[in-house]
């Protein structure tokens, strides 16, 4: 089994680092790296996995975790880039980076695999997208793969949709809560305590992200079984639309999109 290191084992590391614990790849198998000494401790204590600094993990370790926020890629990147072996998998979890940012850094040839994972992956639930980069192959998604699917579902995108992937399921998990914090409100205005609306809407969320998952129907087929003639959703219907939800939403994953790219663009 690889030897896998998390460069900046911070908040997404971490979720990384756990989800394979618990997924059962041995704790000798795994390296972290941290730039407080506290947090290197920290990370020792709760997972008993080596932390080291970032030139013993770049030797000691075969596939190379890039976790560290974006504006803190190109210092890392300028201090080991240049001194990764040419037999070294580097995968990046940093948003917005292209694999031709790493490309810079690297020696020629090093395979480079872009994932977008989100916060469901504290729960094992998430969605990731994995995109390879121009030297990496089959084989390094299959081995990206076997990372991130014990903290959910993934699947494999041509680097060019890693904006739209950003925009929808990057970003995805805020629309579901605020649309949660909205249906509350909705809930208080009715007459309803609020936390009677918060459990009424958060368990009608969950089952019918099940039903979608699990029935495999079109969300179209799902609603309208809901929505009988002349019926109480149908009205409700008619105010999203007069309202221009479903407008609002093409308009904010578009914006999502573009500041994906912006940030792209700046680095
Ligand atoms: N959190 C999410 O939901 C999420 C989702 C998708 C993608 N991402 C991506 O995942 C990456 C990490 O995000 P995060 O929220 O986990 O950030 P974070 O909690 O700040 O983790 C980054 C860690 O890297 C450490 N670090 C920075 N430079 C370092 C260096 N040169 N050597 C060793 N360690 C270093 C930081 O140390 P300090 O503690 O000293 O700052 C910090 O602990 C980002 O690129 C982000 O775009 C995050």
């Amino acid at each position: 089994m690889r030897i896998v290191a998390v460069l900046g084992a911070g908040k997404l590391g971490e979720v990384l680092l756990s989800g394979l614990l618990r997924a059962g790849w041995p704790a000798d198998r795994l390296i972290a790296t941290a730039r407080r000494p506290e947090r290197a401790q920290e990370l020792t204590e709760r997972y008993g996995i080596r932390v080291v600094d970032n030139e013993t993990a770049l030797r000691a370790a075969d596939v190379l975790t890039i976790a560290v926020k974006p504006q803190d890629a190109g210092t890392l990147l300028e201090d080991i880039g240049p001194k990764v072996p040419g037999d070294k998998l580097v995968v990046s979890l940093c948003a917005g980076l292209p694999t031709t940012f790493f490309a810079k850094y690297l020696p020629e040839g090093t395979p480079v695999v872009r994932v977008m994972t989100n916060t469901p992956a504290l729960v094992d639930e998430a969605m990731t997208a994995i995109s390879a980069g121009s030297h990496a192959t089959g084989d390094h998604l299959a081995q990206t793969e076997e990372m991130f699917r014990p903290l959910g579902r993934t699947i494999r995108v041509p680097e060019s949709q890693q904006d739209a992937v950003t925009a929808l399921s990057g970003s995805g998990p805020a629309y579901f809560y605020f649309l949660v914090e909205a249906m509350t409100d909705a809930g208080i205005l009715l007459g309803l305590p609020r936390q009677v609306a918060h459990d009424l809407i958060v368990q009608s969320a969950v089952g019918s992200a099940v039903m979608l998952r699990e029935s495999g129907e079109h969300p179209v087929k799902l609603r309208e079984a809901v929505t009988s003639p002349a019926g109480t959703t149908i009205n409700a219907i008619r105010e999203l639309e007069n309202h221009g939800v479903r407008a609002a939403f093409l308009a904010a994953l578009e914006a999502a999109r573009d500041r994906a790219r912006e940030i792209a663009s700046q680095s």
